[in-house]
């Protein structure tokens, strides 16, 4: 096996901070998969860091007015700062725009240009001419060839997963000016992935087939059968790195093109640093590559990156490419434009100790095979049923009792019986069934077997009842704790990829230090990890009950950024023509309470009111019956228009009409006059 992994996660762009879909897709599975693989004494690069070249970028900065620069100033180190935060355990975490990166992808390129594995070509690009400039990537939308998306970007289609040219839009428009572009002439280089067609087939289609996930390789499938094309790999842009050959000023290398070289000048970085020589991790035959991904990111991982690392010649290739499906919250797709998320450095705010809890969470529920729901409610359950109610109870009874009887000693064991024997085994196959799970990305698996460890703590104490033991045979007891002693030690040992802040506060509860001894394998050969006479530490709580209010704050949170995402999607009626201050002042609004309502019989919408104007009482028949049942109206101060020529409704005579507007939630609302002079009515409002 293997002993040494390059392990990467996808370089988050800079255009916002990370949220909940970015860690359950990516970054928590990364980081459990790079733990284990330390645990397990392998040598691990784990590597990652900002990918800040792009349109969105340019974008993002556009609208807010400063520079691209700015924005990734500013992304990165929010984005860091919460990783470090939140446990992600990187060994570096770089950024794209790190001079190292820009002398690492412009060698890249001039190698394969060196090599002649490019085709250069004129052809024509689109062009806005109001904006002046070429229209790459997100700059152009429209509808996706394949399956009929509307709003696919130039370079990809977020529907279907599809990478495209732009000039395969159908009903392409500028998405700087909205305006239909026209066709300019451009000299670009391209990558010819139809050159590598037979390598990725048997690569992929054959010597991969059985061990990448089905949607990986359904997707790559799908797009080699498509047939593969060459790929422009350059860009009429000024935000990235300039393509490093003569006559070609005032172009930059593809974004797809320099990230995942990132995962190289990262690499570097690190290895610089650590005093290591980075080959051994990207050019020996013997290490592993991975590249932990979300699925709109399998083409460029599996058929674009490794036709470059193929074509330059020296690198090795990834072994596996572990892609997840998406997360949606409270059912809704997650969106950083519609601020649909929960955002990772908030979350750090609101539960500054629960790093462990949403690493939990994200992981019982991964978007593994299909894409899944984050609820607020399964955070809380998960936390309430799972983490304080299996594994905090089982730990706290363990080190309350072996403080009780025995001041906190680890007990030797007596005789023991078949209970103990069997559970001891059942013990010794944990390390085994966590290993093979995570080693298959089956996280979710993995996390699951890790609280049946602690089920099967609880288990055992409940069976063996030591608290009603002690009172006839403390000897029985101390076999009981000793066992008791080595499952909770285990689920520090075991617990530490997926819970790592609470395997350190369990290991310190524990006293077990970091004893290099502590392995996995040790507990699959049934070696205890503590005995006599080590003495444990006094309970504390691992994980605490998270309360309704708690999550009824975060709901509220959500229904207040949905309310004004409805509220701005609306579509405000254009302004009527404009009237003369004549015709104005021919209204007679006044304010006026409301005396009383009744249902207009066999409609559905029509109250009858009974208004006092202040120069009268008079009857409105209103339709707004839908948004209030009579009693709630009575009292309601309302303005009214009392010159407007009566009406009959079914019988009844209308005489004026109540003003209305609606609310951010699109119900019908008095406009209200609240604010005039206290209980005056037939004010005027001018
Ligand atoms: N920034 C891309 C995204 O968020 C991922 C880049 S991965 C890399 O979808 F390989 F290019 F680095
Ligand atoms: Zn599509």
């Amino acid at each position: 096996m293997s002993k040494r992994y390059t392990i990467t996660a996808a370089l988050p762009y800079t255009n916002g901070p990370i949220h909940i879909g970015h860690l359950a897709g990516v970054y928590v599975p990364a980081d459990i998969y790079a733990r284990y693989q330390r645990l397990q004494g392998r040598d691990v690069a784990f590597i990652c860091g900002s990918d800040e070249h792009g349109v969105p970028i340019t974008i993002k900065a556009k609208k807010e007015g400063v520079s691209p620069q700015d924005i990734v100033d500013k992304y990165h180190a929010i984005i860091k700062q919460s990783f470090k935060d939140f446990g992600i355990s990187f060994d570096n975490y770089s950024r794209t725009s790190a001079k190292i990166h820009h002398e690492t992808a412009s060698e890249f390129f001039k190698t394969l240009y060196d090599k002649d594995e490019f085709v250069e070509e004129v052809t024509e690009q689109f062009y806005d001419v109001d904006a002046n400039q070429f229209l790459a990537d997100r700059f152009i939308v429209g509808t996706c060839p394949k399956c009929g998306h509307e709003e696919s970007y130039g370079d990809q289609c977020e529907a279907c997963g599809t990478s495209h040219n732009a000039t395969d839009l159908i009903n392409p428009k500028s998405a700087i000016t909205g305006a239909t572009p026209t066709l300019k002439k451009t000299k670009h280089w391209f990558l010819p992935l139809d050159k590598h067609e037979s390598f990725l087939k048997q690569w992929i289609l054959t010597d991969h087939k059985k061990d990448w996930k089905p949607n990986v390789y359904g997707q790559c499938k799908s797009w080699i059968d498509d047939g593969l094309r060459p790929r422009a790999v350059t860009r009429d842009l000024n935000w990235g790195i300039p393509v490093p050959i003569e006559g070609a000023e005032g172009k930059v290398l593809y974004v797809w093109f320099d990230a995942p070289i990132g995962y190289i000048s990262a690499t570097k970085e690190w290895a610089e640093r650590e005093g290591k020589d980075w080959k051994t991790y990207w050019k020996q035959k013997d290490s592993k590559l991975l590249h932990f991904i979300g699925k709109d990111n399998i083409v460029f991982h599996c058929i674009i990156f490794p036709a470059m690392l193929k074509a330059e010649g020296s690198y090795i290739l990834p072994e596996n490419v572990p892609a997840n499906e998406f997360l949606n919250l409270e059912g809704n797709k997650l969106s950083t434009s519609k601020n649909w998320a929960v955002w990772l450095h908030e979350y750090l705010q609101d539960f500054p100790d629960k790093q462990d809890v949403l690493r939990y969470v994200l992981t019982a529920n991964a978007p593994e095979s299909k894409d899944n729901d984050f609820t607020w409610k399964d955070f809380q359950a998960r936390n309430n049923n799972e983490l304080v109610a299996v594994f905090g109870n089982f730990i706290n009874r363990v080190v309350v009792l072996t403080n009780k009887y025995f001041e906190g000693k680890v007990p030797s064991p007596n005789q023991l019986m078949s209970v103990d024997i069997e559970t001891l085994a059942k013990l010794k196959a944990f390390p085994g069934v966590i290993s093979s799970s995570i080693e298959r990305y089956r996280f979710r698996e993995a996390s699951q077997e890790l609280i049946n460890l602690a089920r099967l703590g609880n288990k055992y104490l409940a069976d063996e009842e030591p608290w009603k033991v002690i009172k006839l045979d403390e000897d029985r007891v101390k076999t009981v704790m000793f066992v008791a002693l080595q499952i909770a030690s285990a689920l520090a040992v075991l617990g530490e990829p997926f819970l790592p802040f609470s395997s350190r506060k369990l290991k310190d509860i524990l006293k077990m230090g970091d004893n290099s001894d502590h392995t996995w394998d040790r507990i699959s050969q049934g070696l205890e990890l503590v005995r006599a006479p080590h003495v444990i530490g006094v309970p504390e709580l691992l994980f605490s009950k998270i309360e309704d209010q708690e999550i009824q704050i975060q709901l509220d949170k959500l229904q207040e950024r949905k309310n004004k995402n409805t509220a701005e999607a609306k579509q405000l009626d254009p302004q009527k023509e404009a009237i003369s201050y004549e015709d104005f002042s021919k209204l007679d609004i006044r304010v006026g309470t409301i005396l009383s309502a009744e249902k207009m019989p066999k409609t559905k919408k029509l109250l009858v009111l009974k208004v006092d104007t202040g120069i009268d009482v008079r009857t409105v028949v209103s339709g707004i019956s839908e948004s209030y049942s009579p009693t709630e109206v009575v009292g309601k101060r309302v303005t009214i228009l009392v010159n407007l020529a009566p009406r009959t409704l079914r019988g009844v005579e209308s005489q004026g009409m109540i003003l209305m507007t609606e609310d951010t939630n699109g119900n019908l609302v008095f406009v209200s006059p609240e604010n005039s002079e206290k209980g005056v009515n037939g004010l005027k409002i001018s």
